[in-house]
């Protein structure tokens, strides 16, 4: 990441205590400051319901910092906690917004960005309360967490609310998977090489396998995850970013809105599902009791004390992307909780050759490109070598790897330090536009719309068998 220092600006966190505040953003912003690139004049500024002052929620920060971030320097810690302000605000209350006109109006930063860290149920009383006070104006930005919406009625309403407020060139939304390192090189491993550019098309390409497994539940987020399900929780953002980006046409220049309407393109042409074609491209499962490594788990269902829940915490999908470049590849999309281990990967799966020359005639194994998103990111080429030794040609797969940490060290900012940045810089590439989020919903919808009465899977947490097939890794459950 650059060093360069930017511009002062006022940090507004609404819900700025709460949980994602200070397991991201703060960490983030930590990281920022200690690398010189943010100055002690700009201003933070956190507002909750919760009772407390300013000097309180500074002890809090700083000893939620100094226990989150390993080895953390508490010299940067007590410099970020003295940038930042705290004020008690009843969210729906349009006069509670007057403390934080006032604390805008005492500095001259002209980069106000709004972080609303809240239940999308509070975005509209918090645009409300914000414009009630004449504190949006065009150099506004606002920036809206996930979920946007639970389908896409829900997402539109969201949408217009916030609109009303706020011109799309506002609006960041976060999809935290594209301000991973491992994600944004999809397009560097793609845009700046030539030799994958030559094979990356139906050609040569058999199928293609997005995988997010975790091997966490739902934790503390049971009534939330209830209500969505992987296939809204995961699939809906981060699988479709992932499948955007790497099935995506080269942008002519990379700026937001090329890259954008490229990722559009591809959502436009998922194939959508009918009613007979979902039962044959999904599969969809929930944890039993298990064990994950030696410690004994609970089923999903206990998990939340919802005994009957039919919300599945494992999906698997086969979408075909219908354009010239992919008509025909498969690319299989899973993601579940409670699976033995946690992981991201895409693998490109190449086409056989097309005749084995060699005498012994042992199988060959195809050519595969494993790029590994978390954790032990790295990139590997799966091809075969020969065996050395006298006596006929014996070979086997071997594999070309890049490995990050020996190739970059140990510097791996976490997602929210780049996606920080680029709102206060005012860079938009990596936010999902509201036309992605729309045809994401859309497509999402030939599912939920022909979901009903296909069947639920179960599998034991820490497993990967979920009745009679093999889910993950493996290419068995591929014949769906
Ligand atoms: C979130 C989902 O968006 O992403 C969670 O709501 C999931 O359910 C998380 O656990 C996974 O993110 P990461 O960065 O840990 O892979």
């Amino acid at each position: 990441m650059t060093n360069r220092k930017i511009n002062n600006f006022n940090f507004v966190i609404f819900g700025g205590d709460g949980d994602l505040a200070l397991k991201k953003i703060f960490p983030a912003l930590y990281h920022r400051l200690k690398d010189n690139q943010i100055q002690d004049s700009s201003n933070i500024i956190v507002l909750s319901k919760n009772e407390k002052d300013t000097d309180q929620f500074r002890i809090q920060l700083k000893l939620e910092l100094l226990k989150r971030i390993p080895e953390a320097d508490e010299k940067y810690v007590t410099r970020l906690a003295l940038m930042t302000t705290y004020i008690k605000i009843e969210i729906s209350n349009p006069n509670d917004y007057e403390s934080l006109r006032l604390i805008l109006s005492q500095n001259n930063h002209s980069n106000n960005i709004f972080y609303y860290s809240t239940p999308s149920s509070l975005f509209g009383y918090i645009s409300a309360g914000l414009f009630g006070k004449k504190l949006i104006d065009q150099n506004s930005k606002v920036v809206l967490e996930k979920p946007l919406g639970s389908d896409l009625k829900s997402f539109e309403e969201l949408n217009t609310t916030i609109r009303k407020y706020f011109k799309e060139y506002q609006i960041y939304r976060i999809d935290h998977y594209l301000g991973k390192e491992t994600v944004q090189n999809i397009m560097v491993l793609r845009f700046a090489n030539y030799l994958f550019e030559l094979a990356w098309n139906r050609q040569h390409i058999d199928y293609v396998e997005i995988t997010v497994a975790e091997s966490i539940g739902v934790e503390s987020r049971k009534d939330y995850y209830d209500k969505y399900g992987a296939l809204k929780d995961m699939v809906q953002n981060h699988l479709l970013q992932l499948l955007c980006l790497v099935a995506m046409e080269a942008p002519s220049e990379l700026n937001a809105d090329n890259v954008r309407n490229e990722k559009l393109k591809v959502l436009h042409a998922l194939q959508k599902y009918s009613a007979d074609d979902i039962k044959k491209a999904s599969v969809k499962g929930q944890y039993t009791r298990g064990k994950i490594g030696d410690a004994h788990v609970n089923s999903y269902q206990e998990d939340i004390e919802g005994y009957g829940s039919a919300t599945e915490t494992f999906v698997a999908l086969r979408v075909f992307i219908q354009n010239w470049r992919w008509a025909g590849v498969p690319f299989y999309l899973r993601t579940g909780k409670r699976m033995p281990e946690r992981y991201s990967e895409i693998v490109i799966n190449f086409k056989p050759v097309p005749q084995n020359i060699f005498p012994e005639k042992s199988p060959l194994d195809r050519n595969k490109l494993v790029i590994r998103l978390q954790p032990d990111e790295h990139i590997e080429l799966e091809q075969m070598a020969k065996i050395p030794g006298p006596g006929g040609y014996r070979y086997k797969s071997i594999s070309l790897d890049m490995d990050y940490k020996s190739s970059f060290g140990n510097q791996f900012p976490d997602a929210y330090e780049r996606l920080i940045m680029d709102v206060i810089r005012g860079n938009q590439t990596l936010f999902m536009r509201e036309d992605e989020v729309r045809a994401s919903w859309e497509w999402i919808h030939s599912i939920i719309d022909n979901w009903q009465g296909q069947e639920l899977k179960l599998y034991q947490a820490g497993t990967q068998t979920l009745s009679d097939e093999v889910l993950l890794p493996g290419h068995e459950w591929n014949k769906i």
